[in-house]
């Protein structure tokens, strides 16, 4: 059985008075919830203050990126280490908002889960295809491409804390959700490729999440889905109500 993971990614929102009152309020709301592995991701200043907050609750904390070397010359750049530091568990890597506005590539996400792996961090690595390569009919191409391109050069031990997440460009912040049918096609595709590259068992435990306009009303048809674990969730992660019926889904 694999255990589902419904994780909020605040992008470039809540300071931290905003953060902190977020997370008190979602706490209780979502204390029940034994069964779900539940994952907040707010900006890198917030995370230290909300260690306290979250502190004996369900609630763990994710970074929304990282960079590959632990400490250097790299102005503006955040490590591994200083994640952990700064009371990160999770990390996102490779969101399509960083794919097409910040120049990550497959080779930078594939550095970026490296270095997390070896943190450790558990990393939320995200792929999807746009609307034009939907169009295209390159949908699997493109997934296949980003999985294997993301997860090159690591063996099956190490692959096996890494967390998949499937958001189809198309659907993010559009309020175009994927079809339940066309989540599941794509989530079961991926799981064939990673039975590709480290084989059934490592495939059949693998949690894959979907992203793109997640809602309340939509999560209990998506995670029907026998290849779908969870839910990367944007817009509807930012009030407290919204998430926790997300996270409450079942
Ligand atoms: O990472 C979550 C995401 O990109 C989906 O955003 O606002 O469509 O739920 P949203």
């Amino acid at each position: 059985m694999r255990k589902p993971v419904i994780a909020g990614n605040w992008k470039l929102y809540k300071t931290k008075q905003e953060a902190l009152s977020l997370v008190e309020e979602l706490a209780p709301l979502v204390a029940d919830a034994g069964q779900v592995e539940i994952v907040v991701a707010p900006v890198f200043t917030v995370l230290p203050s909300l260690v306290p907050a979250v502190a004996g609750t369900q609630i763990n904390l994710a970074a929304q990126d990282v960079f590959w070397e632990e400490e250097g010359a790299y102005t503006g750049e955040v490590s591994s280490r200083m994640l952990l530091d700064a009371g990160a568990s999770y990390v996102i890597i490779g969101h399509s908002e960083r794919r097409e506005y910040f120049g990550e590539t497959d080779e930078t996400v594939n550095k970026k889960i490296k270095a997390a792996l070896n943190g450790p961090l558990i990393p939320i690595f995200c792929i999807g295809e746009t609307l034009a390569a939907r169009e295209a009919g390159e949908t699997f191409k493109v997934l296949e491409r980003q999985v294997k391109g993301g997860l090159a050069g690591i063996g099956a031990a190490q692959f096996a804390p890494v967390i998949i997440a499937y958001e189809p460009v198309w659907a993010i912040g559009t309020g175009k959700t994927a079809t339940d049918a066309q989540a599941q096609e794509a989530h079961a595709f991926i799981r064939g490729v990673v039975s590709e590259l480290y084989g059934a068992a490592a495939a059949g435990k693998v949690r894959i999440l979907y992203g793109g306009s997640v809602k309340p009303e939509n999560v209990k048809g998506l995670m029907a889905c026998s290849d779908i674990d969870g839910a990367l969730v944007g817009g509807a992660s930012l009030k407290a109500a919204s998430f926790a019926s997300i996270v409450n889904f079942g």
